[in-house]
């Protein structure tokens, strides 16, 4: 851990944060302020933290919407922002795994907090930050990254290892770029639906594009077959190569449907999307959704195919993003694609309202990142 460099003193009681006013449309319920009190009190387990840098995920724009209100109701005014990247100033009485002066990066769940230059949360949802990386790099990771790693490695079972067949719907979605590393790291073949506008981001990580299945060599680790889904369909494209997992990072449900081509028998799809690619939540969808979930279970164990079907939501798990840094972004074996770099320093709501817009039309290549302050 760090030397203790920042003195409590120096935490000012007023801070620039988000504010939104409501559910609503972005530019209508987002603004900036700069006299957003700074939370000074912690519970024993909580941490302060310095924001440097954050970052956007679907779920913040689905939440600002209003699409997962009948679950989530956070109180207004409300500070949004999950992913962050900063420097401890504080710690409550019981705090075991940091201390002040450390840079860690977390994210701080549905409750958020993170854009605004001070942020408090458990400790159990930060990690100290990988060195290798700087702040802003460092906030592209943990939602995104986390997530793919606990749907490869603790979800699917046996775990995504050495040898496995895995085909990644959305290469080029930020979880599906993670996920695309997680599995080449642990020796896996890797294939994944990808627009041509987007082969090149994949290339910035190293890998060698090939569109011809019959071109793959075993052998060759930085070889990726990446499947135009705007040209063809995975399923038809790849019947019959037996996959054993589909992990979708894009949702509907052909996804599930193509999977089912090209899954060996005993083969699991695991998406973190589900049908509904907006993710709008009501009585009538929880009812859609979980007969549907429903069906599939049942016919994976009494079709002739026998394919899994699962669901997966991120849990916070402070130990996958201590292993996250230690084993693949710090051996680089893993390492974040950043789209764009907002700074609300230079302007203001508008660098709020971009990245949202942004993250919230689907097109994003790479990550999206909020700049508040500087690094040391
Ligand atoms: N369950 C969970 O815990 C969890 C956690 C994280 C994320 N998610 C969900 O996972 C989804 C992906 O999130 P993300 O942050 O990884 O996405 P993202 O980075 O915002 O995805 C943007 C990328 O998606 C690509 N894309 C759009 N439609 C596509 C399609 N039909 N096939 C292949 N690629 C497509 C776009 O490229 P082109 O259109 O140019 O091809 C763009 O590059 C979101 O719905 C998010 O809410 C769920």
């Amino acid at each position: 851990m760090a030397e203790s460099t920042t003195s409590t003193s120096s935490i000012p009681s007023v801070m620039k944060a988000a504010q939104q006013s409501n559910c609503g449309e972005i530019r209508n319920v987002l603004t900036l302020r700069d006299d957003v009190p700074v939370p000074r009190k912690l519970s024993a387990k909580q941490i302060l933290v310095r924001v440097h840098a954050a970052s956007i995920n679907p779920v913040d724009w689905k939440l600002l919407n209003g699409n997962l209100s009948l679950v989530i109701h956070p109180s207004f005014p409300h500070i949004p922002g999950a992913d962050v990247a900063g420097v401890v100033v504080d710690i409550g009485s019981g705090v075991k795994r940091f201390q002040i002066g450390d840079k860690v990066y977390g994210n701080l769940g549905v409750y958020a907090g993170g854009y605004a230059e001070y942020a408090c949360g458990n400790e159990s949802m930060f990690a100290l930050k990988p060195k290798n990386l700087t702040m802003e790099e460092a906030a592209a990771v943990p939602l995104a990254c986390e997530t793919s790693y606990q749907a490869l490695f603790n979800k699917i079972s046996p775990p995504v290892g050495a040898g496995s067949k895995i085909f990644i719907c959305g290469g080029s979605t930020a979880t599906g770029f993670f996920a695309i590393q997680l599995a080449k790291a642990v020796g896996a073949q890797v294939a994944t639906t990808c627009s041509q506008r987007n082969f090149q981001l994949l290339k910035k990580l190293g890998y060698t594009i090939t569109e011809n299945k019959d071109e793959i060599n075993n052998d060759q680790q930085q070889q990726l077959l990446v499947i135009d889904y705007n040209e063809k369909d995975f399923g038809q494209e790849l019947k019959g190569q037996n996959y054993d997992v589909v992990y979708d990072c894009v949702g509907g449900e052909q996804q599930w449907i193509s999977a089912q081509q090209i899954l060996k028998q005993g083969g699991q799809f695991i998406t973190i999307v589900g049908d509904d690619t907006k993710s709008v939540v009501s009585l009538k969808s929880i009812a859609t959704i979980g007969s549907s979930i429903i069906n599939r279970k049942f016919w994976s164990v009494f079709s002739s195919t026998h394919h899994g079907y699962i669901l997966h939501f991120l849990s916070q798990t402070p130990e996958d993003l201590d292993d996250i840094r230690t084993n693949y972004i710090e051996t680089d074996k893993v390492k974040p694609l950043i789209d764009t770099v907002y700074d609300w320093r230079k302007d203001g709501v508008e660098a709020l309202h971009l990245l949202y817009e942004k993250s919230k039309s689907g097109k994003a290549q790479g990550k999206l990142i909020l700049k508040i302050a500087d690094e040391e």
